[in-house]
């Protein structure tokens, strides 16, 4: 149980508010078991429609709890996985999802965004996926869905030099329906789900079937998350987790590996 994830069913919207802003919503174990709780709710009942995902705060969210795979880089078995979970559960939505963004949108933050049917973004909204910089690979099928969407050139350059994409570049590389003000945003989120509740349900599920090749997207993240779990157990990974825990730059010239 947490209380940094509230869950709200109003109308056949499911509403999932990740509500830690004083840690930019970075995501712990259990707010990610939290989520697929209610992921996997919203595919069991047919009354909910629509789920939303958004954040409190300043931030979307800031990704993973660092503090999370620090401690995770110690152990030899991580136990169940509820990253994994979330992740998984996202690649095999059959409702529609959509996420509500301001501010920073890191890692999953911004991965998840490929698995949403209807993004928009508040103008402070800030993409960023710095995988590499914490000596880590991309997640969530990201590393198939971000090139098709963006192009390899641009996906390689946010996944390896964390170059971060503003609210008007998501939306011209087709990352988002909309750019709107803060003060608007989940107003915005509100009245696409209404729309969506009142559209047939079983087309929606299956222009969303057609829309996604669900196997393959679940074959990518079972490739990634191999290597991901290598990664945590890296020099360069502890590095650069330390470097973050000590607010300093990471040194990489002799981690390897
Ligand atoms: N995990 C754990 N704690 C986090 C966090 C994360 N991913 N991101 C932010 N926090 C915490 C900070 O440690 C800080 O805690 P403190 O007040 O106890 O010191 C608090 O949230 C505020 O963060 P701060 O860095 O001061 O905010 P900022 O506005 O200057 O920067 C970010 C916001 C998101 C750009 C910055 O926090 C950041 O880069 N976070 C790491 C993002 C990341 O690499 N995520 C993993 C992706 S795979």
């Amino acid at each position: 149980m947490t209380d940094y994830v509230k869950t709200e069913v109003v109308a056949g919207i499911m509403t999932l508010t990740l509500a830690r802003p004083d840690k930019k919503n970075a995501l712990s174990s259990a707010m990610y078991s939290a989520l697929s709780d209610g992921l996997e709710r919203a595919e069991k009942d047919p009354a909910i429609r629509v789920v939303v995902f958004q954040g409190d705060g300043d931030s979307f969210t800031a990704g993973n709890d660092l503090a999370d795979f620090a401690a995770q880089a110690g152990k030899k078995d991580r136990g169940e996985n509820q990253a994994g979970r979330f992740i998984r559960n996202l690649g095999k939505a059959t409702k529609p999802l959509i996420a509500a963004v301001q501010g920073n949108a890191v890692g999953v933050g911004t991965t998840m965004l490929l698995h949403c049917d209807l993004v928009f973004l508040a103008e402070t909204a800030r993409l960023t996926t710095p995988f590499v910089n914490l000596a880590l690979v991309p997640e969530a099928a990201s590393s198939l869905l971000l090139p098709a969407r963006i192009g390899h050139v641009r996906a390689y350059a946010m996944f390896a030099l964390g170059e971060p994409l503003d609210a008007a570049s998501a939306l011209s590389c087709g990352l988002a329906n909309a750019v709107v003000p803060v003060a608007e945003l989940r107003s915005r989120a509100r009245a696409a789900a209404e729309a969506l509740t009142k559209r047939p349900p079983g087309a929606l599920s299956h222009t969303k079937a057609l829309m996604r090749n669900v196997e393959a997207i679940a074959a990518q993240i079972d490739r990634e998350s191999v290597i991901f779990g290598e990664r945590l157990q890296t020099a360069e990974a502890r590095e650069a987790f330390t470097a973050f825990a000590e607010r300093r730059p990471p040194d990489f010239s002799s981690a390897a590996g």
